[in-house]
């Protein structure tokens, strides 16, 4: 019933690029007419993985091969497919079809996701020269990084996974007198309305690491001292019993 009508349209009057944050609950509409005025509607959609439609019409007869949490919703004022905690494998390309009491719509909605990084800021030793990281991982679109002092000596490094998430890396190396207490990295990114600042320290991790390897050394020192001190001992002792 429903795949037959599917053919009929072979242009889509609107097509238009939409982004959702990441969690949302999304709601697409494919046309204005009044609920009571629509006869029948179907959605093909396009994802990453799959390919699936959700039709319904007026004879209660209804379709869906998504079977992901996504449902075809009324109001008396509209009809609109709803998708429940919008996440990235719901990115793809939506395309509807609505046929109504004396005409018929079609369109195509590129849908994408805005969801935020996870970000992060440390210092580190690279050489004798101390360095300052911030770290925006996985967001969508790419987060900016700034920096409030020496902005232009910093490197910036932007990657991509295979899934459309990007992490982006900025590098900022300090001059040997300045006090890294104040400088800070503000990360800005769509998904938020504020932007976020941090300020890069030595990590816990590293600096556990770096009192694990003082205590490693303080200890094979002891022992050695410890050795030679019998070893001396025992000389004296033989030395004075050779004798
Ligand atoms: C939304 O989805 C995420 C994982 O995709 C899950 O952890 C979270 O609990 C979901 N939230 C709701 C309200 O269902
Ligand atoms: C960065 O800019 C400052 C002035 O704004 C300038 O003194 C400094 O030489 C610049 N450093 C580099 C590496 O371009
Ligand atoms: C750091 O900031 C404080 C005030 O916020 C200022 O007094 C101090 O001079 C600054 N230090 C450096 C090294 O910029």
């Amino acid at each position: 019933m429903c795949k037959n009508k599917a053919t009929i349209f072979a242009f889509f009057s609107v097509v238009r690029n939409a982004s959702f944050y990441l969690g949302s609950n999304v709601n697409l509409i494919c046309s204005n007419e009044l609920r009571s005025e629509v006869m029948y509607v179907l959605w093909n959609i396009d994802l990453k993985y799959k390919r699936c439609s959700i039709a319904h019409n007026n004879d209660g007869q209804s379709e869906d091969s998504c079977n992901d949490g996504k449902s075809l919703r009324y109001t008396p004022t509209a009809v609109y497919l709803h998708i429940p905690n919008f996440s990235n494998d719901d990115v793809g390309v939506y395309r509807c079809e609505t046929v109504y009491r004396g005409g018929a719509d079609a369109h195509m909605i590129n849908v994408e996701i805005t969801a935020p990084p996870s970000i992060s800021a440390w210092l580190e030793w690279k050489g004798n020269k101390m360095v300052a990281v911030c770290k925006a991982e996985r967001g969508k679109p790419a987060a900016s990084i700034s920096w409030s002092h020496l902005e232009n000596s910093s490197s910036l490094e932007t990657w991509s996974g295979s899934d459309g998430f990007f992490t982006v890396e900025s590098h900022l190396e300090l001059p040997e007198n300045m006090d890294p207490k104040n400088l800070s990295c503000t990360v800005r990114h769509p998904y938020w309305e504020e932007e976020k600042t941090l300020v890069p320290k030595f990590t816990a991790t590293r600096l556990h690491f770096t009192m694990m390897c003082i205590c490693i050394v303080v200890i094979i020192i002891a022992v050695l001292a410890g050795i030679l001190f019998f070893a001396k001992k025992k000389l004296r002792c033989c030395g004075v019993a050779g004798r």
